[in-house]
């Protein structure tokens, strides 16, 4: 293999200052074509790792069981070491265990079992929608986006209302560790009491069961034991850190796209395209998630690179998501674009668990919006992620005009 020219060296790939201060774009599409599996160099702080950017490997890549999930599936955690969750979360757990874990899991997630749950996600963005149209500007991120996906986890695990808010609470500080008025510590003490929580939910449901998540997770046994109430809290906050950020993200990034491509918005409203596919668009132009990391378990090649036992390889979804070897015109927001198999959920054996759900909050935010919404405008400019592993933005102040 030969080595990437210098200005792809140079991108820091773990830095998430790289992510806002590039064209990303430009530099996957070089990638893609010059160097489709490439090794980035350790830096001072981090190790080296191979970078895997063609849809065609990362799709098969992500059904190899020579990659493992077991040490993490975001790059900062494998780079700094092991997750602590390692084989007990669903994520990052690999077979024989992840089966079994997971089609105990998947019984809750079926079309059918969320039925009460999608019903009760369209009457929330319904409301929510109509509270914010005609307002001068308002933060569609933190009065609409934001209100969805945690109370419908809220929803599909039974939480009492009474509980929720400081639940929010914890969780935002969970997810604020960068931010100036707080620190790693408050952020890890956070994320403790929500595990610490839902610890004592599982023990509560285990005695006395409904028909939520925790109880059945409470009351099944998986390769005939049950599972300890921690194995049950990390499986409960796996489905806010899988659940929450990803479709908040996804919300923020529809309306941005509608703005920017007037012409998409016009066939929304018209009903010129499905809701269907233009959810789908929607989530492959934003790819919530860029990356995913998995561990070699073993010794392997990838198109023609010797992977040892032990590196680490990152499969970007960002950059399979625009191969323009599968997409047509793939930097087009196209919401009738049709195959659309993106990679955003992921693919094989870790294939998301909440799609369905997901795609639900995005077909009910996108129907009220075509229902209500007249003109959409932006009131400002919308602040970006700053992270290596999450795309998107977290403010987008707006104006909605009435239908
Ligand atoms: C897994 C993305 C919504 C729960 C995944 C994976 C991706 C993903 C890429 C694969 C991880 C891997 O292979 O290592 C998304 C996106 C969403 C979304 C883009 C929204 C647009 C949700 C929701 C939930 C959820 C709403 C639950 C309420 C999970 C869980 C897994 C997972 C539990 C682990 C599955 C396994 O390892 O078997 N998600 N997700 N996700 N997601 Fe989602």
């Amino acid at each position: 293999m030969s080595q990437p020219a210098l200005r792809v060296r140079s991108l820091d790939l773990s830095d998430p200052a790289t992510f806002v201060e590039n064209d990303i774009h430009e530099f996957w599409r070089e990638v893609r074509a010059e160097y489709p599996v490439y090794w980035h160099e350790a830096t001072d702080r981090n190790p080296g790792f191979w970078v895997v950017s063609r849809y065609a490997d990362i799709q098969s890549l992500y059904q190899d069981p020579s990659l493992s999930s077991a040490r993490g599936n975001v790059l900062d955690v494998v780079l700094r070491g092991d997750d602590s969750a390692g084989g007990s979360m669903l994520a990052v757990t690999d077979a024989p265990h992840h089966r079994k874990l997971r089609s105990l899991m998947f019984r809750a997630f079926t079309p059918r079992v969320l039925g009460k749950v999608v019903e009760q996600v369209k009457e929330r963005t319904t409301e929510l929608v109509s509270t914010v149209i005609g307002r001068d500007a308002f933060d569609f991120a933190a009065d609409v986006a934001e209100q969805i996906p945690m109370n419908t986890i809220c929803d599909l695990l039974s939480i009492p209302f009474a509980d929720r808010a400081q639940l929010l609470k914890w969780n935002k500080m969970a997810l604020s560790s960068g931010e100036a008025d707080s620190t790693e510590l408050d952020a890890l003490s956070a994320r403790n009491e929500i595990v610490f929580y839902f610890m004592e939910l599982a023990q509560e449901r285990r005695d006395k069961p409904g028909d939520d998540v925790i109880s059945m997770l409470a009351t099944s046994t998986v390769e005939g034991r049950s599972l300890e109430v921690d194995e049950i809290a990390v499986n409960c906050y796996s489905l806010i850190l899988g659940g929450d950020e990803t479709s908040r993200i996804s919300a923020i990034c529809a309306v941005l796209a509608l703005i920017e491509n007037p012409e998409q918005w016009r066939a929304l409203q018209a009903g010129e395209v499905s809701l269907d596919s233009a959810v789908e668009e929607v989530i492959r132009w934003a790819t919530p998630g860029i990356h995913l990391a998995r561990t070699a378990a073993q010794d392997l090649e990838i198109r023609g690179s010797k992977v040892r036992r032990g590196d680490i390889v990152t499969l970007w979804n960002v950059s399979a998501n625009n191969d323009e070897a599968v997409f047509d015109e793939p930097r087009r927001f196209t919401l009738s674009r049709s195959p659309n198999k993106h990679l955003s959920f992921g693919h094989g054996p870790h294939y998301c668990l909440g799609a369905f759900l997901g795609r639900a909050e995005l077909r009910a935010l996108l129907d009220a919006l075509a229902a209500a919404v007249g003109r959409m405008e932006l009131r400002g400019t919308p602040s970006p992620i700053y992270s290596n592993f999450l795309t998107g933005y977290e403010t987008l102040p707006v104006h909605f005009a009435r239908r």
